[in-house]
């Protein structure tokens, strides 16, 4: 018998490159493949990158850097793939910068992989960044219980994939391509097989996700709302996510699906990118600060209990002192759970990226640290609102001591508790007890034993 290959995956960027790394390793685990933590074990290591900005996108190639240093060190024949964004923006570039990459593969075609890695083997550098006309999702197998074990029970499916907005800045619709849904009896598939895996939690991904109008088992285009309500009957999950979501797509089902569907988590990730109208209109999103108000405003009347979370971006070129102001002003007044937000970073082939009033990387810096003290005090001010309160939290991983388990809360917060009367995999009623700058803590509620639906009887998870 010899030893099975081992993969090492390391993914950088947003959750649907989390996904997408699963699916590769599910792919390869067909191959004969088996996952290591560590690249210096690994016959094939895969960088699966992202090409959001600058920062972003360079991180390849420093760790490139690393890699060709312990290869050339230990003597040793790793194969190593570029996968995800910058693989997709620049495929050859990449093999000209780095002789050390033995493939590159393009986010539409990753389950090509076993194909282009026997080209890669028989000595071929392979560029693979087509926008195949076979749904890639048909060909990647599912994953076996022991990977969806080893993920934990809180699991990502991609719904959506693809963006046709072209804000001004972003590579997005360049590196994904169009807007995409799949259809959803193949979601539906797709969640079932990982709760009867033990899963409790799907987060449904799309670079657009509430753009979603997957085909139907009616024929009919569903929307993310319909979808949700079907999952929601899916015996056994007991919570859903959906990001990211964009401000134009806030239709009035998914605001009710937030009133109507308990599994449905009281936590939207918005993002607006920016609080003046000048600014957005120059970004091509396509809706005013007035709109984005509208919609919070619609959505705490369906869920009084609803957090938000937002993205935003600072320096965008013409950005002057009054639309930073403005900024800051929708950040007071509408009050974050939490947020992302980034300097402006001119992308390659993006409008945005020629204006020629780009503003000063100093005058970026400094508005940024205002932003984020902003949004860290608003963090704080409602991790402070939790103390005392009730929920219920998914319990993930251990803790850093013994008897510890961390779980999430609705609002995905963490949640320290000690001695849980539950295991990894269970939802557990606490009452939050203390509050610290990266997690929660939290004591168990006497649990109720006329709830049958906390506890489950699915061992899967443990273990
Ligand atoms: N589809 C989502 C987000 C995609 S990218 C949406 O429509 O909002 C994630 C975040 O990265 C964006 O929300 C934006 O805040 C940030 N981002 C995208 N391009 C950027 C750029 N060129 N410079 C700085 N931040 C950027
Ligand atoms: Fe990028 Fe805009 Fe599409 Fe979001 S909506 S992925 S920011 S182009
Ligand atoms: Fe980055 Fe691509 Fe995601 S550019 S943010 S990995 S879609």
């Amino acid at each position: 018998m010899h030893e099975p290959r081992k993969l090492y995956v390391k993914s950088f960027g947003c959750q649907m490159n989390v996904y997408d790394s699963h699916r590769m390793a599910d792919t390869l685990a067909r191959e004969g493949f088996v996952e290591t933590q560590d690249p210096a074990q690994a016959d094939l290591v895969i960088l699966n990158t992202c090409h959001i900005r600058e920062k972003a996108a360079e991180k390849v190639y420093s760790e490139l850097g690393r890699l060709r240093k312990a290869k050339q060190e230990a003597g040793s024949d790793t194969m190593i793939a570029v996968a995800g964004c910058v693989a997709q923006a620049e495929g050859a570039e990449i093999m000209r910068r780095a002789p050390v990459v033995d493939l590159v593969v393009g986010p539409q075609s990753y389950h090509r992989l076993p194909e282009l890695l026997a080209q890669a083997r028989a000595g071929k550098r392979v560029v693979d960044t087509e926008f195949p006309v076979e749904d890639k999702f048909d060909h990647l197998p599912a994953p076996s219980r022991a990977a969806t074990r080893a993920r934990g029970p809180a699991a990502f499916v991609t719904v959506q994939e693809g963006c046709d907005k072209f804000c001004t800045f972003c590579v997005v619709p360049y590196t994904r391509g169009a807007e995409v849904s799949r259809p959803v009896a193949k979601i539906l598939d797709e969640a079932t097989r990982l709760v009867d895996q033990g899963v409790r939690e799907i987060t449904l991904i799309g670079q657009n996700v509430n753009a979603f109008h997957g085909e139907g088992p009616d024929g009919q285009d569903w929307s993310l709302a319909r979808l949700m309500q079907r999952l929601a009957q899916v015996n056994g999950l007991a919570r859903l996510r959906y990001t990211t979501s964009h401000p134009r797509d806030m239709g009035d089902d998914l605001i009710a699906a937030h009133r109507d569907l308990p599994q449905l988590m009281p936590y939207l990730h918005l993002p607006v990118q920016s609080g003046s109208d000048r600014i957005l209109a120059a970004m091509n999103r396509r809706h005013r600060r007035e709109d984005f108000f509208a919609i919070i405003e619609r959505m705490r009347a369906a869920r009084p209990d609803m957090a938000l979370s937002s993205d935003f971006i600072v320096g965008f070129p013409g950005e002057t002192d009054a639309d930073f102001e403005d900024t800051l002003e929708l950040v007071r007044r509408t009050g974050f759970a939490s947020a992302y937000s980034f300097k402006y970073s001119p992308r390659p082939g993006t409008p945005a990226a020629e204006h020629d009033d780009q503003v000063p990387e100093a005058v970026k810096t400094e508005r940024l640290a205002e932003l984020q003290r902003l949004l860290e005090a608003s963090k704080a001010a409602f991790d402070a609102s939790c103390r005392g309160r009730t929920f219920d939290i998914l319990l993930e991983k251990p803790g850093r001591q013994v008897g510890q388990l961390i779980g999430r809360s609705p609002y995905l917060q963490s949640v320290v508790v000690n001695d849980p009367p539950a295991a990894i995999g269970d939802l557990l009623t606490v009452t939050i007890t203390d509050v610290g700058p990266n997690s929660l803590a939290g004591v168990p509620v006497a649990s109720d034993p006329a709830s049958p639906a906390r506890s489950r009887p699915l061992a899967a998870m443990e273990a």
